[in-house]
């Protein structure tokens, strides 16, 4: 079977990235051995090889609520939400609401949006609805107050017996307000392991669960990404190793060519997600001591005619990664047309993907010429299995990469900042002088 597939040449001579070899090397020990930054944060390098034993469990569990309800809502945000959504909208169909699959998969928690939160509780009104709350501090703010929101609306509507059948909670195993909820309300819970950071959680229950409750083949995704862990791993030659040239060239682009800004491009409006989800994986980890790539996404064609103007000709800091999927899952034929009046029947008895895909080579020329290097990612097809393997490759290309930056890459104290003035602000008890003090600069 094919894997996919890494392409710099057109982005990085050989020798630049072949200059990384003993960076690399080094890199790749101190993440299979726990000898680096942040090693108390390694539980995702084995994932795809220990989450096996739990898949039953998460299957099963997934089943249940598919069989009992209408709609299922995933409850987090960040690294509690991003993974799902990303793999979820990848691999379903795009207008999966429209067709009435059943169990249709909303989100709630990953914003603070009074209409949204409104208009998500009127939609479940009547309906019989299942809550997956996801939560490794089990205290973040967002996705617990939609949890309570959300809780409440379904013990009215169910009954609170009935409404415990329906919620799964997805903690820590000990700590946080979401853990003793779940243990004192006796919900079916599964455990964050402490090793594994939010943005590296998409192969535990976090991402898996909401994933398998939409239909999606758990199994096929983890062999996905465990083929992908042998394929990277640090007995592979950095000439054959996709994470490791990734890394490389990234960080050759941003250190050696000024190149502050990465765009993930993609063809498929699918794909918009695993961007947010990439996003945040490698602005997070990398993001930190004054440095790091900014990570930007573009979903091509569609910003072509808006963004595609500043990428061509704006300010030369850029490079693109585009994710290129070799084979489309379905087929549509150009038809011909008689009349001829929109001057397309160059294309007749062309697939639209033939378009597509000369439209992506197109922009990437286009693009070199212009001063954007750009680097490749080929899937062979949009499934399971690729999709776990494109997940994978990211992390281990982002755990590499943050090492070759010199930074720890699982760790987040940016995030904290906001965190404290809002509480300051909605004078949390445990917050008096910084509420004071913030007030104050008002
Ligand atoms: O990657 C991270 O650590 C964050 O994005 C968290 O996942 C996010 O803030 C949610 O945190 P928690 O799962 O503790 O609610």
């Amino acid at each position: 079977m094919k894997d996919l597939q890494f392409s710099y040449a057109k982005a990085v001579s050989a020798e630049a990235v072949l200059n990384y070899k003993k960076q690399i090397a080094t890199a790749q020990e101190q993440l299979v051995n726990g000898t680096g930054l942040g090693n108390d944060f390694l539980g995702w390098v084995n994932l795809p090889k220990d989450i096996r034993p739990q898949l039953a469990d998460i299957q099963n569990t997934a089943d249940l609520l598919r069989k009992e309800c209408e709609v299922i809502v995933c409850i987090g945000i960040g690294g509690s939400y991003l993974g799902a959504k990303a793999v979820i909208d990848a691999l379903s169909s795009s207008f999966a609401w429209l067709e009435g699959e059943k169990p249709a998969i909303v989100y709630a928690g990953q914003n603070i949006g009074e209409d949204y939160l409104y208009e998500l509780q009127t939609l479940l009104k009547n309906k019989k609805f299942g809550i997956i709350s996801i939560s490794k501090s089990g205290t973040t703010t967002e996705p617990a107050l939609a949890f309570r929101l959300l809780k409440t609306q379904l013990e009215e509507q169910q009954g609170k017996e009935a409404a415990k059948q329906l919620i799964v909670c997805i903690t820590d195993a000990k700590k946080g307000a979401l853990r003793t909820l779940a243990t004192q309300e006796g919900y079916k819970t599964f455990v964050i392991e402490d090793n594994i950071g939010g943005r590296f959680s998409v192969l535990s229950p976090v991402g898996l669960l909401p994933i398998a409750c939409a239909g999606l083949n758990i199994t096929a995704l983890i062999d996905g990404a465990e083929r992908m862990m042998q394929v990277c791993s640090n007995d592979t030659p950095l000439e054959e190793n996709p994470a490791a040239q990734y890394a490389a060239a990234r960080n050759y682009l941003y250190s050696e060519q000024g190149k502050k800004i990465e765009m993930l491009v993609n063809y498929h409006p699918k794909l918009h997600n695993i961007s947010e989800w990439w996003k945040q994986l490698y602005g997070e980890s990398e993001g930190k001591d004054g440095k790091g790539i900014f990570p930007a996404s573009v979903d091509f064609t569609t910003d072509l005619h808006s963004m595609g103007q500043y990428i061509q000709e704006g300010e030369r800091h850029l490079f693109e990664t585009v994710i290129s999927v070799e084979e489309s899952n379905h087929t549509v034929p150009f038809p011909y047309d008689e009349a001829n009046l929109d001057g397309l029947n160059f294309l007749a008895g062309k697939r639209v993907d033939e378009v597509n895909k000369m439209a992506e080579l197109g922009t990437m020329i286009a693009h070199i010429d212009g001063g954007v290097p750009n680097m490749k990612i080929i899937l062979p097809k949009l499934n399971e299995y690729y999709i776990g393997q494109l997940l994978y490759f990211f992390e281990r290309g982002c755990g590499i990469s943050g090492y070759i930056l010199g930074v720890n890459p699982f760790n987040q104290p940016g995030v904290e900042a906001y965190k404290k003035n809002m509480f300051a602000l909605l004078e949390k008890p445990g917050y008096e002088a910084e509420s004071a003090a913030i007030k104050a600069r008002l």
